[in-house]
């Protein structure tokens, strides 16, 4: 049995953030933006909206798009670092209960922003073993709600939204999922960080008022790292797999600066019009950015039928990784 990507969906929440906006919230500008990140806007859920919200509609769409009824889905997995609860429920189980799936495997993975490629092993893994048939993964983050609106170096490059994909079994070797490859290393944890409200540093009066519950970074180095580790995930997978990168109709690569995405794109010769750009109107959506992507594409009618994709992902604790995959759902 092997595992092909059946559907892909997005929900992009309606408010829009510019750069002008943040101009009046921190001591920034529209052009020191744009030129060192390439964003010109994002999208922030509602205050009313939670993670399992935006994860919900994504799924809705990956779902009608695969032509299965919800209930052939089999287990759902989300990979988020703004889940709706901090410890439980899990994030999947709230997209779950809103889906009326309620006796299936479903949890959440915490990867950052590679999130979407882990959630893609995972699939992969428990469909190639037989184990289950339809995958609901979903890439969901209300990363607003744990950003710091007066820390200039962080707001300006995160936004809220959501994708998802059904993964199915297939007996059709030319519709798999070809490989993904996926690794982590802590020793560099502390560059990208959310340090608080876990249980080194608990929700604790002096943690609050320290900030702690926001994310912090470190973005020199983790520019640097981002940019080396993207390139040697693209050209380790299209070596394993015997690839070469003129074949690959569309590089999908995480989108968190323009400035890195160019830099990897130029470094492997990528042509600008097969490498996805959503950055400039969404920022960095982390486990969302991807399948956000992806879906634009899709609806633009430039992912169809067959068409071999290359995601390339890198994000917190470190983790990274990519993915080699043939599109295997109806056209748009
Ligand atoms: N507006 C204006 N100035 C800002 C600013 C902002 N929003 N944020 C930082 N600055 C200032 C800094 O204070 C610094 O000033 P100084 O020279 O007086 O000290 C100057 O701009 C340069 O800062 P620096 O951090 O060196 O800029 P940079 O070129 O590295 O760009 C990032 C900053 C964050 C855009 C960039 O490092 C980056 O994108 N890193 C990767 C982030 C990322 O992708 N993280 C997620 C990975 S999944």
């Amino acid at each position: 049995m092997y595992a092909a990507l059946r559907s892909i969906g997005s929900y992009i929440p309606e408010n829009i953030l510019t750069n002008q906006d943040l101009e009046k919230m921190v001591d920034t500008s529209d052009e020191w933006i744009v030129k060192r990140t390439g964003i010109k806007e994002r999208r922030i859920a509602n205050d009313d909206e939670v993670t399992s919200d935006l994860g919900y509609k994504a799924a809705l769409k990956a779902i009608d798009r695969a032509d299965i009824n919800i209930n052939e889905i089999d287990m759902v997995i989300c990979a988020t670092l703004s889940p709706d609860y901090l410890t439980m429920p899990s994030t999947a189980a709230m997209i779950s209960k809103k889906l009326g799936i309620t006796n299936v495997m479903a949890f959440d993975i915490s990867a950052a922003c590679t999130g979407f490629v882990y959630l893609l092993s995972l699939a992969k893994s428990f469909i190639e073993s037989g184990a289950k048939k339809n995958i609901l993964i979903i890439g969901a983050e209300k990363i607003s709600s744990v950003v710091d609106y007066e820390d200039r170096t962080t707001c300006i490059l995160f936004g809220d939204g959501a994708g998802a994909a059904v993964i199915g079994a297939t007996e059709d070797k030319n519709e798999a999922i070809i490989d993904v490859l996926a690794s982590a290393d802590g020793n560099y944890g502390d560059l990208l960080i959310t340090p608080g409200c876990g249980s080194k540093n608990p929700i604790r009066e002096d943690n609050v008022k320290d900030k702690l519950q926001y994310m912090k970074m470190s973005g020199n180095e983790v520019f640097k790292v981002a940019v080396k580790t993207l390139t040697n995930d693209v050209i380790e997978i299209l070596e394993k797999n015997k690839i070469d990168a003129s074949e690959v109709d569309m590089f999908i690569p995480h989108q968190a600066n323009y400035r890195i995405v160019e830099a990897v794109r130029t470094k492997l010769n990528f042509p600008l019009e097969k490498t996805a750009l959503t950055v400039s109107k969404y920022g960095n959506t982390s486990s969302a950015s991807i399948p956000m992507a992806m879906n634009d594409l899709y609806e633009e009618g430039k992912i169809k039928k067959g068409d071999l994709m290359l995601l390339d992902a890198f994000g917190g604790g470190f983790t990274w990784g990519s993915a080699l995959i043939r599109f295997a759902g109806k056209n748009f």
